[in-house]
Protein backbone atom coordinates (compact mmCIF):
# COMPACT_ATOMS: atom_id res chain seq x y z
CA UNK A 1 0.00 0.00 0.00
CA UNK A 2 1.37 3.38 -0.71
CA UNK A 3 1.84 5.41 2.64
CA UNK A 4 2.74 9.58 1.23
CA UNK A 5 5.03 11.69 3.48
CA UNK A 6 3.65 14.66 4.49
CA UNK A 7 5.40 16.35 1.66
CA UNK A 8 4.02 14.05 -0.73
CA UNK A 9 0.69 14.75 0.38
CA UNK A 10 1.18 18.35 0.15
CA UNK A 11 2.45 17.71 -3.17
CA UNK A 12 0.07 16.10 -4.29
CA UNK A 13 -3.15 18.55 -2.70
CA UNK A 14 -0.71 21.49 -4.84
CA UNK A 15 -1.60 19.91 -8.43
CA UNK A 16 -5.43 20.40 -7.24
CA UNK A 17 -5.45 23.23 -4.64
CA UNK A 18 -4.05 26.71 -5.27
CA UNK A 19 -2.51 27.88 -1.66
CA UNK A 20 -3.99 27.17 1.68
CA UNK A 21 -0.45 25.72 2.68
CA UNK A 22 -1.24 25.73 6.56
CA UNK A 23 -4.35 23.60 5.88
CA UNK A 24 -2.55 21.49 3.77
CA UNK A 25 -0.04 20.92 5.92
CA UNK A 26 -2.15 19.99 8.78
CA UNK A 27 -4.52 17.38 7.00
CA UNK A 28 -0.54 15.81 5.59
CA UNK A 29 0.49 15.70 9.58
CA UNK A 30 -2.43 14.31 10.33
CA UNK A 31 -2.63 11.54 7.67
CA UNK A 32 0.61 10.56 8.62
CA UNK A 33 0.65 10.15 12.44
CA UNK A 34 -1.76 7.61 12.03
CA UNK A 35 1.06 5.63 9.45
CA UNK A 36 3.56 6.12 12.23
CA UNK A 37 1.18 5.33 14.84
CA UNK A 38 0.34 1.77 12.79
CA UNK A 39 3.71 1.33 13.25
CA UNK A 40 4.02 1.17 16.77
CA UNK A 41 3.43 -1.56 19.09
CA UNK A 42 -0.26 -2.09 20.20
CA UNK A 43 0.11 -0.98 23.71
CA UNK A 44 1.47 2.46 22.63
CA UNK A 45 -0.88 2.18 20.18
CA UNK A 46 -4.02 2.15 21.96
CA UNK A 47 -2.70 5.09 23.65
CA UNK A 48 -2.48 7.63 20.92
CA UNK A 49 -5.42 9.14 19.28
CA UNK A 50 -5.96 10.97 16.32
CA UNK A 51 -5.63 14.62 16.87
CA UNK A 52 -9.00 15.82 15.00
CA UNK A 53 -8.62 18.92 12.66
CA UNK A 54 -11.37 22.15 12.40
CA UNK A 55 -10.60 23.77 9.24
CA UNK A 56 -12.08 27.61 8.87
CA UNK A 57 -12.15 29.67 6.56
CA UNK A 58 -14.75 32.32 4.23
CA UNK A 59 -16.72 30.30 1.71
CA UNK A 60 -15.35 29.06 -1.44
CA UNK A 61 -11.48 28.82 -0.96
CA UNK A 62 -11.05 25.11 -0.56
CA UNK A 63 -11.98 23.44 2.54
CA UNK A 64 -14.12 20.79 0.75
CA UNK A 65 -11.80 20.43 -2.21
CA UNK A 66 -9.57 19.51 0.47
CA UNK A 67 -11.33 16.87 1.77
CA UNK A 68 -12.29 15.62 -1.51
CA UNK A 69 -8.57 15.66 -2.84
CA UNK A 70 -7.81 13.53 0.00
CA UNK A 71 -9.76 10.59 -0.21
CA UNK A 72 -9.26 10.28 -3.81
CA UNK A 73 -5.37 10.09 -2.40
CA UNK A 74 -5.22 8.11 0.82
CA UNK A 75 -6.04 4.36 0.54
CA UNK A 76 -8.39 4.83 3.63
CA UNK A 77 -12.58 4.66 4.18
CA UNK A 78 -14.03 8.53 3.92
CA UNK A 79 -16.62 10.00 3.77
CA UNK A 80 -17.98 13.36 4.20
CA UNK A 81 -21.07 14.42 6.04
CA UNK A 82 -23.00 17.17 6.43
CA UNK A 83 -23.17 18.12 10.14
CA UNK A 84 -26.32 20.02 9.25
CA UNK A 85 -27.95 16.63 8.36
CA UNK A 86 -28.71 15.69 11.48
CA UNK A 87 -30.47 18.79 12.58
CA UNK A 88 -33.31 18.23 10.27
CA UNK A 89 -36.66 17.39 11.07
CA UNK A 90 -36.72 13.63 10.96
CA UNK A 91 -33.59 13.72 12.94
CA UNK A 92 -34.71 10.96 15.11
CA UNK A 93 -34.52 8.42 12.04
CA UNK A 94 -31.32 9.26 10.75
CA UNK A 95 -29.06 8.82 13.97
CA UNK A 96 -25.48 10.40 14.46
CA UNK A 97 -24.14 6.86 14.55
CA UNK A 98 -25.23 6.48 10.75
CA UNK A 99 -22.05 8.10 9.55
CA UNK A 100 -19.93 5.04 11.12
CA UNK A 101 -22.58 2.90 9.16
CA UNK A 102 -21.59 4.16 6.19
CA UNK A 103 -18.14 5.04 6.58
CA UNK A 104 -18.25 0.88 7.14
CA UNK A 105 -20.16 0.52 3.67
CA UNK A 106 -17.62 2.62 2.19
CA UNK A 107 -14.66 0.42 3.50
CA UNK A 108 -16.44 -2.93 2.67
CA UNK A 109 -17.01 -1.13 -1.15
CA UNK A 110 -12.93 -0.42 -0.94
CA UNK A 111 -11.94 -4.15 0.25
CA UNK A 112 -13.98 -5.61 -1.74
CA UNK A 113 -13.13 -3.82 -5.19
CA UNK A 114 -9.53 -4.49 -4.38
CA UNK A 115 -10.06 -8.15 -3.29
CA UNK A 116 -11.84 -7.85 -6.60
CA UNK A 117 -9.17 -7.23 -8.89
CA UNK A 118 -6.90 -9.57 -7.39
CA UNK A 119 -8.66 -11.78 -8.48
CA UNK A 120 -9.62 -10.64 -11.63
CA UNK A 121 -7.70 -12.78 -14.09
CA UNK A 122 -8.98 -16.17 -12.53
CA UNK A 123 -12.76 -15.02 -12.72
CA UNK A 124 -11.90 -13.90 -16.55
CA UNK A 125 -10.73 -17.45 -17.00
CA UNK A 126 -14.12 -19.16 -15.10
CA UNK A 127 -16.29 -16.47 -16.97
CA UNK A 128 -14.81 -17.39 -20.44
CA UNK A 129 -15.26 -21.20 -19.88
CA UNK A 130 -19.12 -20.24 -18.97
CA UNK A 131 -19.08 -18.23 -22.29
CA UNK A 132 -17.84 -21.65 -23.87
CA UNK A 133 -20.28 -23.65 -22.22
CA UNK A 134 -22.93 -21.64 -23.22
CA UNK A 135 -21.75 -21.34 -26.79
CA UNK A 136 -21.40 -24.73 -27.07
CA UNK A 137 -24.07 -26.56 -25.27
CA UNK A 138 -22.77 -30.01 -24.47
CA UNK A 139 -24.19 -33.05 -27.16
CA UNK A 140 -23.27 -35.58 -24.29
CA UNK A 141 -25.60 -34.10 -22.07
CA UNK A 142 -26.72 -38.04 -21.62
CA UNK A 143 -23.11 -39.48 -21.05
CA UNK A 144 -22.86 -37.73 -18.04
CA UNK A 145 -25.34 -38.42 -15.97
CA UNK A 146 -23.89 -40.63 -13.73
CA UNK A 147 -27.20 -42.91 -14.08
CA UNK A 148 -26.19 -43.50 -17.98
CA UNK A 149 -22.25 -43.65 -16.71
CA UNK A 150 -23.04 -46.41 -15.13
CA UNK A 151 -25.22 -48.42 -17.09
CA UNK A 152 -23.99 -47.40 -20.65
CA UNK A 153 -25.51 -49.39 -23.67
CA UNK A 154 -23.52 -49.66 -26.69
CA UNK A 155 -26.28 -48.77 -28.99
CA UNK A 156 -26.59 -45.42 -27.06
CA UNK A 157 -23.78 -43.82 -27.50
CA UNK A 158 -21.54 -45.68 -29.77
CA UNK A 159 -18.26 -47.71 -29.09
CA UNK A 160 -15.56 -46.74 -26.80
CA UNK A 161 -13.52 -45.39 -29.74
CA UNK A 162 -15.94 -43.32 -31.19
CA UNK A 163 -16.96 -41.34 -28.29
CA UNK A 164 -13.01 -40.95 -27.46
CA UNK A 165 -13.01 -39.70 -30.96
CA UNK A 166 -16.33 -37.08 -30.53
CA UNK A 167 -14.34 -35.76 -27.22
CA UNK A 168 -11.76 -34.90 -29.24
CA UNK A 169 -13.10 -33.02 -31.69
CA UNK A 170 -15.49 -31.46 -29.20
CA UNK A 171 -12.81 -30.09 -27.80
CA UNK A 172 -11.43 -29.05 -30.94
CA UNK A 173 -14.14 -27.16 -31.27
CA UNK A 174 -13.81 -25.64 -28.04
CA UNK A 175 -10.65 -24.72 -28.33
CA UNK A 176 -11.03 -22.93 -31.70
CA UNK A 177 -14.03 -21.10 -30.18
CA UNK A 178 -12.19 -19.97 -27.86
CA UNK A 179 -9.54 -18.31 -29.89
CA UNK A 180 -11.86 -16.86 -31.97
CA UNK A 181 -13.69 -15.10 -28.50
CA UNK A 182 -10.34 -14.51 -27.10
CA UNK A 183 -9.90 -12.02 -30.80
CA UNK A 184 -12.90 -10.39 -29.95
CA UNK A 185 -15.15 -12.27 -32.99
CA UNK A 186 -17.95 -13.02 -31.10
CA UNK A 187 -18.74 -10.16 -28.84
CA UNK A 188 -21.86 -9.45 -30.29
CA UNK A 189 -23.37 -13.27 -30.37
CA UNK A 190 -26.03 -14.17 -28.87
CA UNK A 191 -26.34 -16.47 -25.88
CA UNK A 192 -28.71 -17.78 -23.85
CA UNK A 193 -27.40 -17.74 -20.04
CA UNK A 194 -28.94 -17.80 -16.31
CA UNK A 195 -28.45 -14.76 -14.36
CA UNK A 196 -29.05 -14.43 -10.93
CA UNK A 197 -31.81 -12.13 -9.67
CA UNK A 198 -31.42 -10.14 -7.29
CA UNK A 199 -34.40 -9.82 -5.97
CA UNK A 200 -35.88 -9.09 -2.33
CA UNK A 201 -39.68 -8.82 -1.87
CA UNK A 202 -40.89 -5.61 -0.71
CA UNK A 203 -40.50 -3.88 2.78
CA UNK A 204 -42.37 -0.64 1.69
CA UNK A 205 -45.01 -1.51 4.32
CA UNK A 206 -42.57 -1.13 6.93
CA UNK A 207 -41.07 2.88 5.10
CA UNK A 208 -43.52 4.21 7.39
CA UNK A 209 -40.77 4.15 10.07
CA UNK A 210 -38.39 6.34 7.92
CA UNK A 211 -35.71 4.66 9.49
CA UNK A 212 -33.47 3.91 6.41
CA UNK A 213 -30.50 1.65 8.31
CA UNK A 214 -33.08 -0.35 9.50
CA UNK A 215 -34.98 -1.02 6.69
CA UNK A 216 -31.99 -1.72 5.13
CA UNK A 217 -30.66 -4.46 7.86
CA UNK A 218 -34.75 -5.87 7.44
CA UNK A 219 -33.96 -5.96 3.74
CA UNK A 220 -30.76 -7.52 4.04
CA UNK A 221 -32.13 -10.42 5.95
CA UNK A 222 -34.98 -11.01 4.04
CA UNK A 223 -33.30 -11.30 0.86
CA UNK A 224 -30.61 -13.93 2.66
CA UNK A 225 -33.67 -16.13 3.91
CA UNK A 226 -35.26 -16.20 0.32
CA UNK A 227 -32.70 -18.41 -2.12
CA UNK A 228 -31.49 -16.36 -5.04
CA UNK A 229 -33.65 -16.86 -8.36
CA UNK A 230 -31.96 -17.26 -11.37
CA UNK A 231 -33.28 -16.39 -14.76
CA UNK A 232 -32.90 -17.54 -18.27
CA UNK A 233 -31.91 -14.10 -20.22
CA UNK A 234 -30.46 -13.67 -23.86
CA UNK A 235 -27.58 -11.17 -23.80
CA UNK A 236 -24.18 -10.95 -25.94
CA UNK A 237 -21.29 -12.24 -25.66
CA UNK A 238 -19.81 -9.29 -24.59
CA UNK A 239 -22.37 -8.27 -21.44
CA UNK A 240 -22.58 -12.43 -20.64
CA UNK A 241 -18.39 -11.57 -20.22
CA UNK A 242 -19.47 -9.09 -17.70
CA UNK A 243 -22.38 -10.73 -15.73
CA UNK A 244 -20.05 -14.28 -15.97
CA UNK A 245 -16.13 -11.96 -14.41
CA UNK A 246 -18.69 -10.26 -11.54
CA UNK A 247 -20.36 -13.44 -10.73
CA UNK A 248 -17.35 -15.65 -10.30
CA UNK A 249 -15.32 -12.82 -8.67
CA UNK A 250 -17.67 -13.05 -6.06
CA UNK A 251 -17.07 -16.65 -5.93
CA UNK A 252 -13.58 -16.40 -5.24
CA UNK A 253 -13.64 -13.60 -2.80
CA UNK A 254 -14.08 -14.63 1.05
CA UNK A 255 -16.94 -12.22 2.15
CA UNK A 256 -16.20 -12.95 5.41
CA UNK A 257 -12.14 -11.83 5.44
CA UNK A 258 -13.64 -9.14 3.36
CA UNK A 259 -15.61 -7.88 6.51
CA UNK A 260 -12.88 -8.33 8.95
CA UNK A 261 -10.50 -6.07 6.73
CA UNK A 262 -12.60 -3.56 6.39
CA UNK A 263 -14.05 -2.93 9.69
CA UNK A 264 -10.04 -3.07 10.50
CA UNK A 265 -9.58 -0.61 7.93
CA UNK A 266 -12.74 1.89 9.60
CA UNK A 267 -11.20 1.37 12.92
CA UNK A 268 -7.29 1.99 12.32
CA UNK A 269 -7.69 4.38 9.12
CA UNK A 270 -11.30 5.70 8.88
CA UNK A 271 -11.11 9.75 7.94
CA UNK A 272 -14.78 11.19 8.42
CA UNK A 273 -15.01 14.74 6.94
CA UNK A 274 -17.86 16.56 9.00
CA UNK A 275 -18.46 19.86 6.75
CA UNK A 276 -20.69 22.96 8.22
CA UNK A 277 -19.70 22.36 11.31
CA UNK A 278 -19.86 26.20 12.22
CA UNK A 279 -23.80 25.38 11.28
CA UNK A 280 -24.39 23.36 14.30
CA UNK A 281 -22.65 25.62 16.48
CA UNK A 282 -23.92 29.01 18.43
CA UNK A 283 -27.26 29.97 20.01
CA UNK A 284 -30.36 28.02 19.51
CA UNK A 285 -32.04 29.76 16.57
CA UNK A 286 -35.47 29.59 18.73
CA UNK A 287 -38.59 27.81 17.60
CA UNK A 288 -38.90 25.43 14.95
CA UNK A 289 -38.92 21.84 13.95
CA UNK A 290 -35.20 21.98 13.92
CA UNK A 291 -33.55 19.36 16.39
CA UNK A 292 -31.48 21.32 18.28
CA UNK A 293 -28.08 22.27 17.44
CA UNK A 294 -26.33 21.57 20.91
CA UNK A 295 -28.23 18.48 20.73
CA UNK A 296 -26.98 17.44 17.70
CA UNK A 297 -22.87 17.73 19.44
CA UNK A 298 -23.79 16.33 22.34
CA UNK A 299 -24.95 13.49 20.00
CA UNK A 300 -21.61 13.85 17.79
CA UNK A 301 -19.35 13.65 21.07
CA UNK A 302 -19.07 10.26 21.96
CA UNK A 303 -18.54 8.83 18.51
CA UNK A 304 -15.91 11.54 18.63
CA UNK A 305 -14.38 10.58 21.75
CA UNK A 306 -14.77 6.85 21.13
CA UNK A 307 -17.31 4.61 21.47
CA UNK A 308 -18.70 1.58 19.68
CA UNK A 309 -21.10 1.84 16.89
CA UNK A 310 -23.62 -1.62 15.60
CA UNK A 311 -23.67 -1.76 12.23
CA UNK A 312 -24.69 -4.49 9.61
CA UNK A 313 -21.38 -6.16 10.13
CA UNK A 314 -20.37 -6.33 13.28
CA UNK A 315 -19.06 -3.23 16.52
CA UNK A 316 -17.24 -1.06 15.32
CA UNK A 317 -15.08 1.03 17.50
CA UNK A 318 -14.58 4.81 16.35
CA UNK A 319 -11.60 5.56 19.50
CA UNK A 320 -9.41 6.08 16.14
CA UNK A 321 -11.50 7.58 13.40
CA UNK A 322 -9.63 10.57 12.64
CA UNK A 323 -11.95 13.13 12.28
CA UNK A 324 -11.71 16.68 9.99
CA UNK A 325 -14.33 19.04 10.66
CA UNK A 326 -14.83 21.83 8.50
CA UNK A 327 -16.76 25.45 8.59
CA UNK A 328 -16.92 28.73 6.94
CA UNK A 329 -17.67 30.28 11.04
CA UNK A 330 -18.63 33.47 10.00
CA UNK A 331 -21.50 33.97 12.45
CA UNK A 332 -20.82 31.49 15.06
CA UNK A 333 -17.28 30.95 16.17
CA UNK A 334 -15.12 27.16 16.77
CA UNK A 335 -15.63 28.67 21.11
CA UNK A 336 -19.58 28.59 20.86
CA UNK A 337 -19.17 24.83 19.98
CA UNK A 338 -19.48 23.06 23.87
CA UNK A 339 -16.46 22.57 25.42
CA UNK A 340 -15.88 19.03 25.14
CA UNK A 341 -15.94 18.96 21.17
CA UNK A 342 -13.42 21.93 21.18
CA UNK A 343 -11.31 19.72 23.28
CA UNK A 344 -11.64 17.16 20.61
CA UNK A 345 -10.46 18.81 17.58
CA UNK A 346 -6.92 20.55 19.15
CA UNK A 347 -6.05 21.41 15.81
CA UNK A 348 -7.08 24.44 14.26
CA UNK A 349 -6.08 25.48 10.66
CA UNK A 350 -7.33 28.96 9.10
CA UNK A 351 -7.71 29.25 5.36
CA UNK A 352 -7.10 32.30 4.11
CA UNK A 353 -9.04 34.42 1.75
CA UNK A 354 -7.84 34.18 -1.34
CA UNK A 355 -6.14 36.74 -3.79
CA UNK A 356 -6.43 38.06 -7.43
CA UNK A 357 -3.08 36.23 -7.57
CA UNK A 358 -4.71 33.29 -6.54
CA UNK A 359 -7.55 34.02 -8.43
CA UNK A 360 -4.93 33.94 -11.66
CA UNK A 361 -3.35 30.53 -10.21
CA UNK A 362 -6.80 28.80 -9.58
CA UNK A 363 -7.89 29.62 -13.43
CA UNK A 364 -4.90 28.44 -15.13
CA UNK A 365 -2.84 26.18 -13.08
CA UNK A 366 -4.94 23.44 -11.23
CA UNK A 367 -4.60 19.86 -13.17
CA UNK A 368 -8.53 20.48 -13.49
CA UNK A 369 -8.07 24.48 -14.29
CA UNK A 370 -11.50 26.16 -15.13
CA UNK A 371 -9.43 27.59 -18.14
CA UNK A 372 -8.11 24.04 -19.02
CA UNK A 373 -11.98 23.18 -18.56
CA UNK A 374 -13.57 25.40 -20.96
CA UNK A 375 -10.57 24.66 -23.79
CA UNK A 376 -11.51 21.28 -23.57
CA UNK A 377 -14.96 21.95 -23.61
CA UNK A 378 -15.17 24.00 -26.94
CA UNK A 379 -12.85 21.53 -28.43
CA UNK A 380 -15.60 19.13 -28.83
CA UNK A 381 -16.98 21.50 -31.32
CA UNK A 382 -14.15 21.73 -33.21
CA UNK A 383 -13.47 25.12 -31.62
CA UNK A 384 -9.62 26.31 -30.51
CA UNK A 385 -10.28 29.14 -27.31
CA UNK A 386 -6.85 31.00 -26.57
CA UNK A 387 -6.69 33.31 -23.35
CA UNK A 388 -4.40 35.38 -23.52
CA UNK A 389 -2.39 36.08 -20.94
CA UNK A 390 -4.03 39.50 -19.98
CA UNK A 391 -7.74 38.22 -20.31
CA UNK A 392 -6.82 36.18 -17.47
CA UNK A 393 -5.03 39.01 -15.27
CA UNK A 394 -8.69 41.17 -16.49
CA UNK A 395 -10.87 37.84 -15.16
CA UNK A 396 -8.94 37.84 -11.89
CA UNK A 397 -9.66 41.59 -11.39
CA UNK A 398 -13.06 41.15 -12.25
CA UNK A 399 -13.75 38.27 -9.79
CA UNK A 400 -11.79 39.82 -7.18
CA UNK A 401 -13.45 42.78 -7.10
CA UNK A 402 -17.00 41.21 -7.62
CA UNK A 403 -16.32 39.20 -4.36
CA UNK A 404 -15.68 42.92 -3.07
CA UNK A 405 -18.57 44.47 -3.99
CA UNK A 406 -21.29 41.97 -3.81
CA UNK A 407 -20.50 39.22 -2.15
CA UNK A 408 -17.87 37.18 -1.38
CA UNK A 409 -18.13 33.56 -2.22
CA UNK A 410 -14.17 32.89 -3.07
CA UNK A 411 -13.52 30.85 -6.02
CA UNK A 412 -17.13 30.00 -6.91
CA UNK A 413 -17.09 33.66 -8.33
CA UNK A 414 -14.82 32.48 -11.11
CA UNK A 415 -17.16 29.74 -12.23
CA UNK A 416 -19.94 32.30 -13.03
CA UNK A 417 -17.71 34.98 -14.27
CA UNK A 418 -16.34 31.91 -16.64
CA UNK A 419 -19.83 31.41 -17.81
CA UNK A 420 -20.65 34.85 -18.65
CA UNK A 421 -17.55 35.03 -20.42
CA UNK A 422 -18.14 32.40 -22.78
CA UNK A 423 -22.07 32.58 -23.03
CA UNK A 424 -22.15 33.75 -25.92
CA UNK A 425 -19.22 31.19 -27.37
CA UNK A 426 -20.73 28.58 -26.11
CA UNK A 427 -24.43 29.24 -27.75
CA UNK A 428 -22.71 29.22 -31.16
CA UNK A 429 -19.80 27.12 -30.83
CA UNK A 430 -21.11 24.79 -33.50
CA UNK A 431 -21.60 27.44 -36.20
CA UNK A 432 -17.49 28.24 -35.73
CA UNK A 433 -16.36 24.78 -35.83
CA UNK A 434 -12.73 25.03 -37.29
CA UNK A 435 -12.41 28.40 -35.95
CA UNK A 436 -9.68 29.93 -33.97
CA UNK A 437 -10.97 32.31 -30.82
CA UNK A 438 -8.76 34.37 -29.12
CA UNK A 439 -10.05 35.77 -25.70
CA UNK A 440 -8.25 38.93 -24.92
CA UNK A 441 -8.59 41.62 -22.28
CA UNK A 442 -10.92 43.20 -24.79
CA UNK A 443 -12.97 40.53 -25.45
CA UNK A 444 -13.01 40.30 -21.06
CA UNK A 445 -14.30 43.79 -20.47
CA UNK A 446 -16.70 44.03 -23.92
CA UNK A 447 -18.62 40.74 -22.61
CA UNK A 448 -18.37 41.05 -18.37
CA UNK A 449 -19.32 45.33 -19.12
CA UNK A 450 -22.35 44.76 -17.53
CA UNK A 451 -21.34 42.73 -14.23
CA UNK A 452 -19.46 45.64 -12.24
CA UNK A 453 -20.00 48.99 -12.47
CA UNK A 454 -16.77 50.83 -12.47
CA UNK A 455 -17.78 53.51 -10.81
CA UNK A 456 -19.45 51.12 -8.00
CA UNK A 457 -15.71 50.25 -8.03
CA UNK A 458 -14.03 53.94 -6.86
CA UNK A 459 -14.18 53.72 -3.27
CA UNK A 460 -12.37 49.78 -2.85
CA UNK A 461 -9.07 51.32 -5.58
CA UNK A 462 -6.96 53.08 -3.74
N1 LIG B 1 -7.56 27.28 -3.24
C1 LIG B 1 -8.26 26.80 -4.27
N2 LIG B 1 -7.61 26.31 -5.36
C2 LIG B 1 -8.32 25.83 -6.40
N3 LIG B 1 -9.64 25.80 -6.48
C3 LIG B 1 -10.34 26.28 -5.44
C4 LIG B 1 -9.68 26.79 -4.29
N4 LIG B 1 -10.61 27.18 -3.40
C5 LIG B 1 -11.79 26.89 -3.96
N5 LIG B 1 -11.65 26.37 -5.19
C6 LIG B 1 -12.74 25.96 -6.07
O1 LIG B 1 -13.91 26.66 -5.69
C7 LIG B 1 -15.04 25.82 -5.54
C8 LIG B 1 -15.57 25.86 -4.12
O2 LIG B 1 -14.58 25.40 -3.21
P1 LIG B 1 -14.93 24.52 -1.92
O3 LIG B 1 -16.09 23.66 -2.22
O4 LIG B 1 -13.69 23.87 -1.45
O5 LIG B 1 -15.37 25.64 -0.92
P2 LIG B 1 -15.47 25.59 0.67
O6 LIG B 1 -14.25 26.22 1.22
O7 LIG B 1 -15.78 24.23 1.10
O8 LIG B 1 -16.69 26.57 0.90
P3 LIG B 1 -18.01 26.42 1.83
O9 LIG B 1 -17.64 26.99 3.16
O10 LIG B 1 -19.00 27.29 1.13
O11 LIG B 1 -18.38 25.00 1.86
C9 LIG B 1 -14.56 24.45 -5.96
O12 LIG B 1 -14.93 24.25 -7.30
C10 LIG B 1 -13.05 24.51 -5.85
O13 LIG B 1 -12.44 23.71 -6.82
MG1 LIG C 1 -17.61 23.31 1.66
Amino acid sequence: MVEYTPKEIVRELDRYIVGQYKAKRAVAIALRNRYRRSRLDEKLREEITPKNIIMMGPTGVGKTEIARRLAKLVNAPFIKVEATKFTEVGYVGRDVESMIRDLTEAAIRMVKSARMSEVREKAQLAAEERILDALLPSRRKKASSPVNFFFQTSDEDGSEEDNAKEEDSMANTREKFRLRLRTGKLEDTIIEIDVEESHSPSVGMISGMGNEDMLLQIQDVVGSIFPKKTKRKKVTVSEARKIFEQEEAQKLIDMDEVVDEAIQAVEQRGIIFLDEIDKIAGKEMGQGPDVSREGVQRDILPIVEGTTVMTKYGPVRTDYILFIAAGAFHVSKVSDLIPELQGRFPIRVELESLSEEDFKRILTQPENALIKQHIALMQVEGVKLDFTEDAVDELARVSFLMNLTKENIGARRLHTVMEMLLEEISFYAEDKSGATITVDRAYVQQNLKGLIKENDLHKYIL
